[in-house]
């Protein structure tokens, strides 16, 4: 219920409070596509969370008398308007849950661990990083709050950032949205999921291949709002329920070829869905189709379990099992940098989630 998570008022204001957490980008195997009113998922969506690629954010809350929203923001130490109407938009959505939030003042310190302007999105870490000081700071004002509910309303808080952000504070694997096999599973927030994960995903490697790393042409907010009234919708959300159902079963046996089959689906399913909408749009480049065919080509000619994912942009997310680290690595460095812009790639792998530092 939505009601849980509104907080009342403290009896008195603190005059001031600072925190640091740390957050991970997540990517998604089940993707999110399409949404409703209030950041609510059409599908439900499942996802590994990262090690490496983060956002550390440092927010300084000082106590004022006035009200409203009142916050400065610095993005690797440099003040960032362009961020200002989506961090402002943020808290106005959040406003009604936490109404202390206003008698405070937000010095807002974020950096990313992945280079600027990657083509990798930061909202997801970056949303999640702020809900979680927010929550600090809800803690430090309500001291007797349960972790269960520290958490769960952080993800309710990041989720209304940005949705994908609502999966990246804990890990290895997160789902959102409901799904009748799973039992925690809500449309509010992100669960860790707990079905059980056969150890051979656990050390499972995500390289990511920098293919463009321009602005997207496309938001994901507005690909979101062309699956209103897209003629594959209902089909798509069926069958991304039926795909979290056969993830389960292939993440608790250990079936990596079940894994390739669902996984490689989902990722070109969601840039289907981006070619039949009204506007359509490609964020695919050659480049991609490129990587995807020597991926294709080298499962054929090696026993590897190589198989790759994509975001809502042309970057590729290699995802393989540890043992396989070197081979594939020799393998991207052969034939697969010479697709990505300036040769560059960034090494992550699974991860355990967000930590307050
Ligand atoms: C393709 O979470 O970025 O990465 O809720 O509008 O902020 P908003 O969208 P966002 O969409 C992510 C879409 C995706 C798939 C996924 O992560 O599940």
């Amino acid at each position: 219920m939505v009601n849980d998570f509104i907080s009342g008022l403290p009896e008195a204001f603190p005059e001031s409070y600072e925190c640091t957490w740390k957050s991970p980008s997540n990517i998604a195997l089940v993707k999110y596509w399409g949404k409703r009113e209030g950041q609510i998922p059409a599908n439900p969506s499942i996802s590994f969370t990262l090690d490496h690629c983060a956002t550390t954010t440092t927010v300084k809350f000082k106590a004022k008398p006035d009200k409203g929203f009142d916050f400065q923001l610095l993005l690797e130490g440099s003040p960032q308007p362009s961020f200002h109407p989506k961090i402002g938009k943020f808290l106005e959505r959040i406003a009604s849950y936490m109404p202390f939030l206003e008698s405070y003042s937000m010095d807002i310190n974020t950096s990313n661990s992945f280079p600027h302007s990657s083509g990798i999105a930061s909202s997801a870490s970056g949303m999640s990083a702020l809900a979680l000081c927010l929550m600090s700071l809800e803690k430090f004002l309500f001291p007797e709050m349960d972790d269960a509910y520290f958490w769960r309303k952080a993800s309710f808080l990041a989720r209304l950032g940005s949705g994908s952000a609502c999966r990246s504070l804990e890990g290895p694997l997160v789902s959102w949205g409901e799904h009748r096999n799973i039992p925690v599973s809500s449309d509010l927030y992100g669960t860790p999921y707990r079905g059980g994960m056969h150890p051979v995903f656990s050390g499972y490697q995500d390289t990511i291949l920098l293919v463009d790393k321009g602005q997207k042409q496309v938001s994901s907010t507005v690909g979101h709002g062309l699956m209103h009234g897209h003629p594959f919708a209902d089909a798509r959300f069926s069958q991304a329920h039926h795909n979290l159902d056969e993830l389960m079963k292939v993440l608790t046996a250990g079936d990596q070829d079940g894994f390739i089959r669902i996984v490689e689906s989902e990722a070109l399913t969601l840039h289907a869905m981006m070619m039949s909408s009204q506007p359509y749009f490609i964020l695919m480049k050659p480049n991609t189709l490129e990587i995807i065919n020597r991926i294709w080509k080298f499962r054929e000619e090696n026993t590897s379990k190589l198989c790759f994912t994509l975001d809502a942009g042309a970057n590729v997310h290699l995802l393989y099992p540890a043992s396989e680290k070197e081979e594939v690595l020799k393998f991207i460095e052969a034939e697969l940098v010479g697709y990505c812009e300036h040769g560059q790639y960034i090494c992550d792998r699974v991860g355990t989630g967000a930590k307050q530092l």
